[in-house]
């Protein structure tokens, strides 16, 4: 088990997980290695899911279950609990997951928000206080951070993880993993981190979600697994696999992602569980034969938990012993594991939590401000002509607020919320009504009404996942009325994107229009020539040509979390700038999809690098891009020397200075390219990165190192990581497209003396 302090520690622990599979059945053995999902908060909820609860309790009352999920409220964890220790003989207590994604009560901005502060220090203590909340209920284990790169914004899970880029990503993963557990397994108020899912979901075919995913050796090892890597040299006590076929193989069946590269290469030491229902869909696949099959093979690629709605196939695996397809040395493997996460987390000596401190610890007004915070980071703003933005109260009469989801308190949280309070949350219209505190006047149309799915999702069952159309909306005339708004205010604040349940998980998209009528609104609010600023609010990008020529201001507010109205109140009348950077390349059109700043150079047939006859090849907005209201320069680039024998490091300085009238914050990017060597490198790569502050006139000098990690990569012909001798470039600026640059070069490795 990873981290789980000191070795006299683990050994004691391992000793007492011993001595209890010792005395486990085969059938016991299997209850361990079960977790069910128990729809508690959706009890009393007409419909969705039936019976589930009454036969987890079933299976809870005789031992059959030794997890669950989605149980977040404190009162009914104890219960559970309660059945589970004295349903099993030998009182093993229950291990509680739960998608505690970008918070539990304090909603947090989406992750893809977070990747886009570049600020790793902010997300691990943000992640720090969803551990602290997530614990306080009975939460012991969260099914996060999601690691998966995304190049594709079809797929809608892109708002749940890093973006596009495997160092970033990198940076994110461990920083997430370090806010929820802390220092290692067990320490208070933190909870397991399960990094998901290994891997290669983000490449799913087509941007389609759950489709497989065809992924190149190079991309494989360069783009989608550093991110887990570094999630488990961080210490990740859990890993969870992917639900789809990678090259072939179902990732959850797959014994050499998960045994030879995760376990054995990576060095990851902690439990595995699999997506929901994804051992039993081994047999979906057409790779298992049976649910016996299933199990067996999940159990030999090394996969300790199932994760399963109802019957589970782990339930099958005393059949797949006797058929000799598992070996119960295999089964005690997995079990030992899951054992060893409940002693290193003290669930045998406290299984149970203090409800009363539960709801202290959910009220702590500290944790908004970290939310309020993180909202004031995440934003980008990709676009300010004139310098629109901050508006001046002074001269302010009226402010016009268009949008429905500028006044909408569940789209504000985003997707992969269940536990907020809708009371306390603050949507757009209420951060700007309570930041000019009747200084100007502000009047609201929501414009449009919400778009709806062609189809619907398994989110649909939570209550308010699907936003309510006011009765008798008239289209025309709410059309109409925000135009109307417009006209007679000195602003126009529209705030349009994606309603929540139109990104995340099973939605997918084949387009990235805004939904709905949004563009003949934006347009519309636009001719009244009202100066207008548009705050997007998604959780991918969508299509904003249209914006990008005749908007004055854009400001990417994604899913802005609990404080989010109040965060955007903030940088829109400058009490603090923007800095945040996107996380990826902002398409123009879906029919660029995949773009990357990342790739290879290849044939290049003269003109200009294009590729398309009929639009550019370049984004919209490239990747690490983000103004402020002030500006930097960069310059005195250097690098301490020349020539770099392999497996050494270089030191890289410059100094960066704000050079406009405002304090503000930047994010320091710097990029490599290996010029030649023994495979083509991308024409940049990510390999460092820093967010500032300076103050107006300020400047300072930054250093970065670069070492064998940064400049070796993963070969597909050696079949291993390999650092070349060659020339590289470097830059160092305020996004991918940064201007100042260096060489340097690496040379044979110097003999050690013997
Ligand atoms: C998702 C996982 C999630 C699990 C439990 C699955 O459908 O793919 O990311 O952790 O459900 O909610």
């Amino acid at each position: 088990m990873a981290n789980m302090g000191t070795t006299a520690g683990q050994s004691e622990l391992s000793a007492r997980a011993e001595e209890l599979l010792a005395s486990m059945t085969l059938a016991e053995k299997a209850g361990q290695l079960t977790q069910y999902f128990y729809f508690g908060m959706l009890e009393g909820v007409e419909g969705p899911v039936g019976d589930q609860p009454r036969e987890v309790q079933a299976a809870l009352s005789r031992g059959g279950a030794g997890s669950l999920l989605f149980v977040s409220d404190p009162a009914q964890a104890n219960r559970l609990q309660r059945m589970t220790i004295e349903g099993n003989r030998l009182g093993i207590p229950a291990l509680f997951g739960f998608d505690v994604v970008h918070g539990l009560r304090t909603v947090f901005p989406v992750p893809i928000a977070m990747a886009a502060s570049w600020d790793p220090t902010m997300v691990e203590r943000a992640q720090a206080v969803a551990a602290r909340e997530a614990r306080a209920v009975g939460i012991h284990w969260t099914f996060a951070p999601m690691v998966d790169i995304a190049r594709d914004p079809r797929w809608g899970r892109i708002v749940e993880g890093a973006g596009e880029d495997p160092y970033l990503g990198a940076a994110m993963a461990a920083a997430q993993v370090r806010g929820f557990q802390g220092g290692g397994l067990g320490e208070p108020e933190r909870v397991i981190a399960g990094p998901k899912h290994f891997a290669g979901y983000g490449a799913a075919a087509g941007g389609r979600d759950y489709d497989e995913a065809n992924i190149s050796t190079s991309e494989l090892w360069n783009v989608y697994l550093p991110p887990f890597r570094a999630a488990v040299e961080a210490g990740a006590g859990n890993v969870m696999t992917a639900y789809m076929d990678l090259n072939g193989i179902p990732a959850t069946g797959n014994a050499w992602l998960l045994g030879d590269v995760l376990r054995a290469r990576f060095g990851f030491k902690g439990f595995l569980v699999s997506d929901a229902n994804a051992v039993r869909s081994l047999a979906t696949h057409g790779f298992a034969a049976d649910l016996t099959d299933a199990a067996a093979r999940a159990v030999n690629a090394g996969v300790d938990l199932e994760m399963a709605i109802s019957d589970p196939a782990y339930a099958h695996l005393e059949e797949a012993v006797a058929a000799g397809a598992v070996s119960v040395e295999a089964i005690d493997a997995c079990v030992r594991r899951a054992l060893e996460a409940k002693l290193a987390l003290g669930l045998f000596e406290q299984p149970y939590v203090d409800e009363e401190r539960a709801r202290v610890v959910l009220a702590d007004p500290a944790h908004r401000e970290v939310a309020r915070v993180a909202a004031q980071r995440s934003a980008v703003l990709l676009r300010n002509e004139g310098g629109l933005l901050p508006l001046s109260t002074e001269r302010l009469r009226s402010v016009a607020v268009i949008g429905h989801l500028a006044a909408s308190k569940r789209d504000t949280l985003g997707p992969w919320a269940f536990d907020f309070d809708l009371e306390e949350t603050v949507t757009v219209l209420e951060g700007v009504r309570a930041r000019l505190g009747g200084v100007a006047e502000v009047h609201y149309a929501p414009g449009v009404r919400p778009a709806q799915r062609m189809f619907p999702s398994i989110f649909d069952m939570f209550p308010g996942n699907v936003p309510a159309v006011p009765e008798g909306f008239d289209d025309e005339a709410e059309l109409a009325r925000a135009v109307e708004v417009a006209r007679s205010a000195d602003v126009a604040l529209v705030v349009l994107g994606e309603w929540q349940n139109l990104v995340g998980e099973q939605a997918s998209r084949s387009s990235l229009e805004l939904p709905g009528r949004q563009l003949e609104l934006l347009r519309a609010v636009v001719a009244t020539g009202a100066p207008v600023v548009l705050l997007v609010m998604s959780g991918r990008p969508v299509d904003l040509r249209w914006a990008a020529e005749h908007v004055p201001a854009i400001l990417a507010i994604w899913y802005p979390g609990t404080q989010g109205g109040a965060a955007v109140a903030d940088l829109v009348f400058g009490d603090v700038a923007p800095g945040g950077k996107l996380p990826f390349s902002w398409p123009r059109s879906v029919g660029q999809i995949p773009v990357t700043y990342s790739h290879t150079t290849s044939h290049d047939p003269g003109a200009q690098g294009e590729r398309y006859w009929d639009e550019p090849s370049t984004p919209l907005y490239r990747f690490g891009t983000g103004l402020s209201y002030t500006t930097f320069s960069y310059s005195d680039l250097s690098v301490d020397r020349d020539q770099l024998p392999v497996g050494e490091t270089l030191t890289v300085s410059v100094a960066v200075a704000n050079t406009g009238e405002r304090a503000g914050d930047e994010v320091a990017q710097l990029y490599v390219h290996q010029r030649y060597g023994t495979a083509s490198r991308p024409v940049r790569e990510l390999k460092g990165f820093r967010r500032l502050h300076l103050e107006a006139g300020e400047r300072t000098t930054l250093r970065f190192t670069l070492g064998p990690d940064e400049l070796s990569y993963w070969n597909a012909a050696a079949g291993d990581y390999v650092l070349d001798t060659a020339t590289f470039d470097l830059w160092v600026g305020g996004s991918s497209g940064a201007e100042l640059g260096t060489t340097f070069a690496t040379t044979p490795a110097v003999a050690q003396a013997h």
